[in-house]
């Protein structure tokens, strides 16, 4: 019998695949402090925790049984992989179950402030409309316009996948090329500063690292169309959150739709009043279905290093290299 701590309840399928072992759940609704993460560590083999979570190796020395962080999410951008690794703790995610997911919210975002849904059910709720007017609530439109990919992965193909009911040209740009996009979604592979001036449409669907830390800050705004909408569904920090303010408050782009923020759960408040900007909670792999996938696959992985095999969705397989 293993001693797990989950940093949060997840779905009972879950849950059920791990009942002969002793689990300690925080029960919040908040995500848990450091402190009372490394309080809950102490002494397990099995960490289960969430992408709110930052886990580094302060944490991790707190229990020196743990062999196993298994996050409940594809991103592991809240977790010090490498200090994992020097420790020989397994690192896994759960990717592939929200890819389809995430790419239908990522449509749900766009067509939301293209034909500007929110804002019209504010409208009516308000008791605003008088009768149909020829200039009321005008948007853009979707179809044969152009859409720009940014990170070719798993979502970003199901995204661009999506384009082609809507007659869409696919850009994309990647930090190496993806023939597999070009062959099934007909996206044309072209540098940042092309698929920003071309595209109708962008999409962000890059992990968080390094590398894109405000990938989109002031000057890629300023590259992008005056008609042109930004659609984040990937890491808030890719985005200069605050630059963005300023394009869409003096219309350097039409509008963006964000599901995800710089300083997560908080939203730079200029964004708050602004009409032009669609905000969600974090819900890209919000489907009942989904979030149960992933529930078991993180039992999975959790399973299987308990019995002394590599887990199906190890990020770092060097620890199991001996
Ligand atoms: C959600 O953002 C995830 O990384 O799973
Ligand atoms: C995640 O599933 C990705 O690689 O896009």
């Amino acid at each position: 019998m293993a001693r797990i701590f989950l940093t949060r309840r997840i779905p009972e399928e879950g849950l059920a695949m791990l009942r002969e072992h002793e689990m300690d759940i925080y029960e919040g609704d908040a995500p848990p402090t450091k402190e009372e993460i490394i309080e809950g560590v102490r002494g397990k083999d099995v960490l289960i925790c969430l992408l709110t979570d930052p886990i580094d190796a302060e944490v991790m020395d707190a229990s020196p049984r743990l062999k196993i962080i298994a996050n409940y999410a594809v991103g592991i951008d809240n977790i010090d992989v490498k200090a994992a690794t020097e420790r020989g703790i397994s690192v896994t995610n759960t990717p592939g179950v929200l890819t389809e997911t995430v790419a239908d919210l990522t449509w749900a975002l766009l067509m939301s402030v293209a034909r500007r849904i929110v804002e019209s059910d504010a409208f009516m709720r308000d008791g605003k409309f008088k009768g149909w007017a020829p200039l009321l609530m005008l948007g853009s439109d979707v179809h044969r316009k152009t859409l720009g990919i940014i990170g070719a992965g798993r979502i970003g193909r199901a995204v661009a996948a999506r384009a082609r009911g809507f007659d869409m040209k696919v850009l994309y740009y990647s930090r190496s090329r993806n023939e597999e996009i070009e062959r099934s979604c007909n996206a044309r592979f072209v540098d940042l500063q092309t698929l920003l001036e071309e595209s109708d449409y962008v999409s962000l669907h890059t992990p968080f690292n390094e590398h894109t830390y405000h990938l989109i800050g002031e000057k890629e705004l300023r590259l992008m169309k005056p008609s042109a909408y930004l659609i984040n569904t990937a890491r808030g920090k890719c985005i200069d959150e605050r630059a963005l303010a300023r394009a869409l408050k003096e219309g350097w782009i039409r509008g963006a739709a964000l599901d995800v923020f710089e300083h997560e759960p908080a939203v730079t408040p200029e964004l708050l009043e602004l009409d032009n900007v669609v905000l969600a909670p974090h819900i890209g792999s919000a489907s009942y279905e989904t979030r149960s996938k992933m529930a078991v696959m993180v039992a999975e992985n959790v399973r299987a290093v308990l019995q002394g095999v590599m887990p199906p969705n190890c990020v770092n397989p060097d620890v199991w290299k001996k």
